[in-house]
C-alpha cells in the first residue's frame, strides 16, 4: 500500500485578543478550508494555529490586571478557541507559545545559532513599535512612525544579541532564484526583494533585556529571545523538533504552505527561511501573503468601532454565511471590504437562491411526484450527458484553483455547476412532466439528475460550507459521499427526507440596510462631543517652572536638536533635549531664563535622555523660546 502523501499548512500564530474580528477569521478560515479540501482528497493533513503569547504588550496588560501573564491569557485562549470552534476551524494542534516543549525547543534552537557563531553580542539602538514588536530603522519610518501600523515608535537602545542574517543573504538569494515559489503571490516578491534584500540585509536583534515575560536566553539571563524568532519558531516546535520524539518533524516538515497576512509576509520570507538555513533544516515549500478585510477600506479595530464579535454573526446568519462570505468575496491577494450587508447579499444570492433553492426544490418534488424515492437514471437523454460531464469536469477545474489557492473562482466554479442545474430544472420542467401518466420515468430521470448533481456539487463544496453540506447530504438521505463516489450514478436510489428544511432563509436586504443604518445614526449620536479640553485637575498635574540654561550643545546625531543642562532651581539641574537648533545657537541659550514642564516623563530622545520639555510660541514658520526675568525655580502657573 502506497503511504499517504502529506500537507501540512499553518497559519500565523495569533496575538492573545478578546477581540477577534472578522479580519483575524480570515485567514483561519482559508487555510481551515484548505486543509478540508486535502483531507478529502485523501492527503495526510497536519493543520495547525496557535497564540503567540510573549512580549511587553501581555506583561503591560496582564500587570494593569494584577496578575500574571500566564494568568492572564488563559482565558483569552480559551475564547479564541471557542471561536475557532464556532467557525467549524477543525485544525490539528493549536499550539500555544508559553508550551514547555516550545521553550525548550526555542531555547536550543537560538543556542545552537550562539554555539555555531551565527548569534553575536553588540548594543541596539532602534525605534521600537511596542504594539508590533518591531524595530526599526530611521529610514523604515514613515512620517516618523511605525510603517506597519503607523502608530508611536520609541528609540531603544540596550545591550542585546545579533543573527547574522546578512551573512546568509547571498545563500538565500541563490535559493530563492532555484525557488521562486517560496514567496506568493509573485508581487509580493517584488517588495521583499526591492525593499530588504536589494539594499541589503541587515543583521536581526534576536533578544531583549528590557522584556522580562519572553523565552529566557539559556547563556544569558538578563535576555530573553526576540518575539519573532519565537513565534515563527511554533512551526516546527509544534511538530516535536528538537524534542525526544520528533516523528511529526519527520513526517510533516518542510510545510507545504505557511499562510499568512500582507504585514507580516516580510518576517516568514526572509528572517524564517534564513534562521531555519542557519539551523540546516528544509525551507517551507510556500508562504502565501494574503490581503486584508478590511471596513469602508480601512483597518478593523476596536478603537474605530467598527469591531463586531464575529460570534454576532454567526447567531445571526449562521456559521456557513460567514464562511462563505470569508471565502468568496475578496479576490486572494488583495485587500477586499468587508459589510454586514454585503455578507448577507452574497448569502441571499449564492446560499439561498442558488443552492438552497435548488436543493429544497428537488427534494420536495422528489417527495410530491414519488414519495421521496428516485431511481437511478439509466437512461440519459443528450441534454442529462450535457450536464452530467459539466458536473464531472469541475473537479480537475477545481484543483487547479486550489492549487493557485485561488478560493474565490474555486466557488465560482461550483456554484456555476449549481446554477446549471437550476436552469436544467426550468429545461426540463418537471412540474409538466408529472401531468402526465408516461412522462413519469423521465421525471424520475430528470429528478435523479439533479439529485446527484447536488451530491457531486457537495463533495466540492464540503471543504468550504461542511456544515451545510452535511445537512444536504441529510436531505437526500444519504449517509455522506467523497471524491471515490465523484462520478455520476454512484447512488442507486434516493430516500430523501419528508420535511426538508430550509438551508438558508432569505433576509430582507432593505429591512437590514435600514436597521444598519439606524444604529449607525443612535451611534453617531451617543457619542460624546470630542474637544481638545481637559479638566482643570489634569492642567493642575503639569509642573512649569523657570529653568535657568547652564550648558548647551548640538546633539551629534541630530542635526535640529540641542542637548542641554538645565537648572530647575534647589539643585535640580536637568538634561533636556529639545528641537531648537534652528532658532537659537548654544552659545545664545547658556544664562537663558526659559519655562520648563518638569515632570514630563523622562525620555530618550536619539540617544539622549532628556527630563522635561522647554516651551516656545510658533506662528507658522517662526518659533521663539518664552523667557522669563524670575530666578530659577520660579513656579509658572
Ligand atoms: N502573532 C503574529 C503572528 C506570528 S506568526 C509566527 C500576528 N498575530 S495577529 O494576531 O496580529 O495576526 C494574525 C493574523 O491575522 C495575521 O495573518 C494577520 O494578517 C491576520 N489579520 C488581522 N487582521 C486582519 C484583517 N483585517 N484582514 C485579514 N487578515 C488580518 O501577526
Amino acid at each position: 500500500m502506497s503511504e499517504k502523501k502529506t500537507y501540512y499548512i499553518t497559519t500565523p500564530i495569533y496575538y492573545p485578543s478578546d477581540n477577534f474580528h472578522v479580519g483575524h477569521c480570515y485567514t483561519t478560515v482559508i487555510a481551515d478550508a484548505l486543509a478540508r479540501y486535502k483531507k478529502l482528497k485523501g492527503y495526510d493533513v497536519f493543520f495547525l494555529t496557535g497564540s503567540d503569547e510573549h512580549g511587553q504588550k501581555i506583561e503591560g496588560r496582564a500587570k494593569a490586571k494584577g496578575c500574571t501573564p500566564k494568568e492572564f491569557v488563559d482565558p483569552i485562549i480559551d475564547n479564541a478557541k471557542d471561536l475557532w470552534k464556532s467557525l467549524d476551524v477543525n485544525y490539528d494542534k493549536f499550539i500555544r507559545t508559553t508550551d514547555e516543549e516550545h521553550v525548550k525547543c526555542v531555547q536550543k534552537i537560538f543556542q545552537q545559532l550562539y554555539d555555531q557563531g551565527d548569534i553575536y553580542k553588540g548594543s541596539y539602538e532602534g525605534w521600537y513599535c511596542t504594539p508590533c514588536e518591531s524595530f526599526w530603522t530611521e529610514s523604515q519610518l514613515v512620517d516618523g512612525k511605525c510603517p506597519d501600523c503607523g502608530r508611536e515608535v520609541v528609540l531603544t537602545k540596550e545591550d542585546a544579541y545579533f543573527f547574522k542574517l546578512s551573512k546568509y543573504q547571498p545563500q538565500f538569494e541563490k535559493y530563492l532564484k532555484e525557488h521562486p515559489e517560496l514567496m506568493q503571490p509573485e508581487s509580493r516578491y517584488n517588495e521583499m526583494y526591492n525593499n530588504f534584500l536589494k539594499p541589503g540585509l541587515k543583521d536581526l536583534c534576536v533578544s531583549r533585556s528590557s522584556v522580562k515575560w519572553g523565552i529566557p536566553v539559556t547563556f544569558d539571563e538578563s535576555q530573553t529571545v526576540y518575539v519573532w524568532v519565537d513565534a515563527l519558531s511554533n512551526y516546527i516546535s509544534a511538530l516535536g523538533y528538537n524534542s525526544e520524539d520528533d516523528s511529526l518533524y519527520q513526517k510533516y516538515w518542510p510545510a507545504d504552505l505557511h499562510l499568512v497576512g500582507k504585514e507580516i509576509f516580510r518576517f516568514h520570507t526572509i528572517i524564517w527561511p534564513i534562521m531555519l538555513m542557519a539551523l540546516g533544516l528544509p525551507l517551507p515549500k510556500k508562504v502565501y501573503g494574503h490581503g486584508w478585510l478590511t471596513i469602508g477600506g480601512g483597518k478593523i479595530s476596536k478603537s474605530k468601532g467598527n469591531y463586531k464579535d464575529p460570534r454576532e454573526f454567526i447567531k445571526d446568519y449562521g456559521t456557513d454565511t460567514l464562511r462563505y462570505f470569508l471565502l468568496s468575496e475578496v479576490p486572494f491577494g488583495s485587500d477586499g471590504n468587508f459589510s454586514e450587508l454585503l455578507m448577507v447579499e452574497r448569502r441571499n444570492s449564492d446560499l439561498c437562491n442558488v443552492l438552497g433553492n435548488l436543493v429544497n426544490r428537488t427534494v420536495s418534488m422528489a417527495n410530491k411526484y414519488f414519495d421521496g424515492r428516485v431511481k437511478k437514471n439509466t437512461n440519459p437523454t443528450e441534454l442529462d450527458k450535457e450536464v452530467i460531464a459539466f458536473l464531472e469536469s469541475m473537479d480537475k477545474e477545481v484543483d487547479e484553483k486550489i492549487e493557485a489557492l485561488d478560493i474565490p473562482t474555486t466557488l465560482k466554479l461550483i456554484f456555476a455547476r449549481l446554477e446549471r442545474l437550476n436552469k436544467y430544472i426550468d429545461e426540463t420542467a418537471p412540474w409538466a412532466l408529472a401531468k402526465n401518466e408516461a412522462d413519469l420515468p423521465r421525471l424520475n430521470d430528470v429528478l435523479y439528475t439533479i439529485l446527484d448533481g447536488i451530491r457531486i456539487c457537495s463533495i466540492e463544496l464540503e471543504a468550504f460550507i461542511p456544515s451545510t453540506v452535511k445537512k444536504i447530504y441529510e436531505q437526500l438521505g444519504i449517509s455522506g459521499s467523497s471524491f471515490d463516489e465523484f462520478e455520476f450514478g454512484k447512488v442507486n436510489e434516493y430516500k430523501v427526507i419528508e420535511k426538508p428544511e430550509i438551508l438558508f432563509a432569505r433576509i430582507d436586504e432593505k429591512e437590514l440596510a435600514e436597521k444598519l443604518e439606524a444604529l449607525e445614526k443612535a451611534a453617531q449620536e451617543a457619542a460624546p462631543v470630542t474637544t481638545n479640553e481637559i479638566s482643570f485637575d489634569d492642567f493642575s498635574k503639569i509642573e512649569f517652572v523657570v529653568g535657568e540654561v547652564k550648558e548647551s550643545k548640538k546633539h551629534e546625531k541630530a542635526d535640529k536638536l540641542l542637548v542641554s543642562k538645565v537648572d530647575l532651581g534647589g539643585g535640580d539641574i536637568r538634561q533636556i533635549v529639545s528641537g531648537i537648533a534652528n532658532v537659537i545657537t548654544p552659545e545664545e541659550f547658556v544664562g537663558k531664563h526659559i519655562i520648563v514642564v518638569k515632570n514630563l516623563k523622562p525620555a530618550v530622545i536619539r540617544g539622549e535622555k532628556s527630563e522635561g520639555m522647554i516651551l516656545c510660541s510658533e506662528n507658522k514658520d517662526k518659533v521663539e523660546i518664552i523667557t522669563s526675568s524670575l530666578p530659577a525655580g520660579s513656579k509658572v502657573r
